[in-house]
């Protein structure tokens, strides 16, 4: 029986505690790059490059958060958000990566206390791609000693927030980082070497892992790290179509969970990226410390991918705003194509089930831990007009996504909280500031936010007033 049957309030079908929030990170909101001693980032270095970013911007005034959040933390109040996941810049607490700047931490600790005053849960993530540009100087995510400085970078957080902040994301989508960040060049720093992208890899799940060891001594909260997870179909029925799905699902999906919960890399997967490079920054001793345990899997999710070997796709799982290389060392053979699915502004196919099959897939590889969708969203064109913002795409995109948790709950999924993407339109790294994800408009020209249909829509739904 579906709900509309029943007529059951939408937030009903989920448990009373249920966390509902909405996501930032920081350079994506915050501005105010020179201020208070921040060093630089690679976001900075990269946006400000030519040719980078779709519409020429870059994140020096974003939504000017750093000076907003007051009036950031006044929306969430009107919309009833219980959560608020934000990202802590790391070259505003270590501007040169080692040395720490205290008044860095300053904005986050006023944050934090004004989220606690307005009964709203600070959900802190420690990795949100602005790495210290003095670290990629040092070599970038692909050397060792970069892992280590996270986890210096991660205590220090924590000796400042830990007494409030209960919740923490180690590394947010390390794909990303790793592969567009140091395959494509897509994102920053922009490098486009295949081999060192998996070194890359390997270091932000070390990374992860020494973060996850320095936290458990300072805190007694719930520790996570945020994955992007995309169910891979094959275009036909062929046997290299089957196997184009192993490898994608293989570094996309496996590659980073297997290391987590089951003690080690897929061999399969390991196997395909030594097509590419010797794996000899894979230290056997690496494996316990990122496989140590952790307390909930933060599962980030947008879309699907339909893959074939047969070279006729795309050869890129998702248009890219500029000129750049493959994502997928090693299966530059594979290509991605449209399924005939509605898509997103993003060019993103919306598949609101693939979420609910991922959730129960994921809750039967990797059992005994909680999940929790940390970002789910969609960009569309939105349009200001006297005062409102009639976002129905977005809407039914948050309505089905949704609708697809409460199903991967009757399905004995052990799902406990959900984040839109975003709280706020903002920059959304190499396409700037033209894909709007927030259910939050900001016009960008004075910084006011409008709540946008989504966000009311959403805000009923908090309410638990929200109708089929
Ligand atoms: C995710 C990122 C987030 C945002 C959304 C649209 O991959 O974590 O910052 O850009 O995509």
């Amino acid at each position: 029986m579906t709900e509309s049957d029943t007529g059951v309030h939408r937030s009903e079908m989920f448990p009373t505690d249920f966390v509902w929030g909405a996501a930032t990170s920081a350079y994506q909101i915050e501005g105010a790059v020179q201020e208070d001693g921040r060093g630089a980032s690679i976001w900075d270095t990269f946006a400000h490059t030519p040719g980078k970013i779709a519409d020429g911007t870059n994140g020096d005034t974003a939504t000017d958060s750093y000076h907003r959040w007051n009036q950031d933390i006044e929306i969430m109040k009107r919309i009833g958000l219980q959560a608020y996941r934000f990202s802590v810049s790391w070259p505003r607490v270590q501007p040169n990566g080692s040395e720490l700047n205290p008044a860095g931490l300053d904005h986050y600790s006023r944050l934090v206390d004004g989220l606690l005053e307005s009964g709203i849960q600070p959900w802190l993530t420690l990795y949100h791609w602005d790495l210290p540009q003095a670290l990629e100087d040092a070599g970038g995510w692909p050397e060792r000693d970069t892992a280590h400085r996270f986890a210096d970078f991660a205590a220090h957080v924590c000796d400042r927030l830990g007494d409030r902040v209960k919740n923490w994301i180690t590394v947010n989508e390390p794909w990303c980082t790793a592969f567009l960040g140091y395959a494509s060049g897509e994102h920053a720093p922009g490098r486009r070497e295949p081999a060192a992208s998996i070194a890359a890899a390997h270091h932000l799940m070390l990374a992860h892992g020494l973060a996850t060891s320095a936290l458990r001594t300072r805190s007694d909260g719930n520790i996570g790290v945020g994955l992007n997870f995309y169910p891979v179909y094959p275009a036909s029925g062929s046997a290299g179509d089957a196997d184009a799905v192993r490898r994608i699902d293989g570094v996309q999906n496996r590659l980073f969970a297997d290391a987590i919960f089951r003690g080690g890399y897929p061999a399969d997967v390991l196997a395909d990226l030594a097509e590419v490079t010797d794996l000899d920054m894979i230290r056997d001793s690496d494996a316990p410390i990122i496989g140590a345990p952790i307390d909930m899997l933060c599962v980030n999710y947008y879309s699907r991918f339909t893959v074939t070997a047969d070279n006729t796709g795309t050869g890129s799982a998702s248009a890219a705003p500029t000129d750049v290389g493959s994502a997928w060392p090693g299966n530059d053979h594979i290509s991605f194509v449209a399924n005939g699915l509605p898509q997103t502004g993003m060019g993103w196919e919306i598949d609101p089930g693939g979420l609910r099959d991922m959730l129960i897939r994921l809750s039967r590889d990797y059992p005994g831990v909680p999940l929790v969708v940390t970002e789910n969203g969609s960009a569309f064109e939105d349009t200001l007009v006297d005062g409102r913002v009639a976002d129905d795409k977005r809407v039914s995109y948050l309505r089905d996504h949704v609708d697809a948790m409460s199903q991967a709950l009757a399905a004995d999924v052990p799902l406990t909280g959900y984040f839109a993407w975003s709280l706020l339109d903002n920059f959304e790294w190499a396409w700037g500031y033209n894909k709007r994800f927030g259910i939050v408009y900001v016009d960008f020209e004075n910084q006011r936010r409008i709540i946008k249909d989504s966000g009311l829509w959403y805000a009923d739904l908090i309410a638990g007033r929200a109708m089929s």
